[in-house]
């Protein structure tokens, strides 16, 4: 079957479809074309920006998924690769991993689409507080030390953590902006969610980082 022809339209639905999907193998999603304009001026989204640990249950629409990834590691240099965010040498050993009530999906930013990682919830792996399996979506920020070329070993995870948490910031300031809760985390029991994640042995998880509505 051709590649396009399994990329599944996204709407709400595929984002919703949560226990239904488990069993089944998921399509790509296409996302729709990230809005990158507006939202709130810096200096008030960096005086909302906030860690939250209460999500309601709400899906997050595609658009507002689609404007978060861009928002939070996109390519914002079309023709170049570049980033919204920094990286160590470009290393750009970063990937986002999605995790969703249908699936965990893996981000690619320059096709602008989720490729399907692991069919089912695997929210509740995303991290060891209650609150996490609330929220509709994490977002786990996955290194890929074997991208980082040069580094002496010693000092990749160092790289990566501030790669990430670059990451986080740009998700923090969204959620910000958007009026969406947020909150990173360390507290992932990493083995079980890398497991869950199907990550090769030279990618590591660095932190999690969980999106939603406010919980009212
Ligand atoms: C690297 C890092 C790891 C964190 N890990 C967790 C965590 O596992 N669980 C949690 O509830 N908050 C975690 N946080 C959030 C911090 O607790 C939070 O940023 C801090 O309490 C300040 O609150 P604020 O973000 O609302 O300003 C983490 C923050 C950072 C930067």
């Amino acid at each position: 079957m051709p590649r396009h022809a399994r990329l599944a339209a996204v709407g709400s639905l595929v984002l919703l479809a949560a226990s239904t999907a488990s069993a089944q193998a998921l399509a790509p999603i296409r996302l729709p074309a990230a809005r990158t304009e507006g939202g709130k001026p810096l200096m008030q989204a960096l005086k909302l920006r906030a860690t939250a640990r209460a999500f309601a249950p709400d899906a997050l629409p595609a658009q507002t998924l689609a404007d978060l990834l861009w928002a939070a590691w996109g390519v914002n240099r079309p023709g170049t690769g570049l980033r919204t965010a920094p990286s160590a040498h470009n290393w750009q050993e970063i990937d986002v991993y999605v995790v969703l009530p249908a699936g965990a999906y893996r981000y690619d930013a320059s096709a602008n689409v989720l490729e399907p990682v692991a069919a089912g919830d695997l929210r509740a792996l995303a991290g060891q507080q209650e609150f996490v399996k609330d929220a509709p979506a994490t977002l786990v920020f996955v290194a890929a030390t074997g991208r980082m070329k040069g580094a002496p070993p010693e000092e990749r995870q160092a790289y990566a953590w501030a790669d990430a948490a670059f990451i986080s910031q740009n998700v923090y300031l969204f959620c910000a902006s958007e009026g969406l809760a947020t909150g990173v985390r360390a507290y992932v029991d990493k083995p079980a969610l890398g497991k869950a994640l199907k990550l090769a042995p030279d990618q590591i998880i660095a932190f999690a980082q969980s999106v939603g509505y406010p919980k009212k």
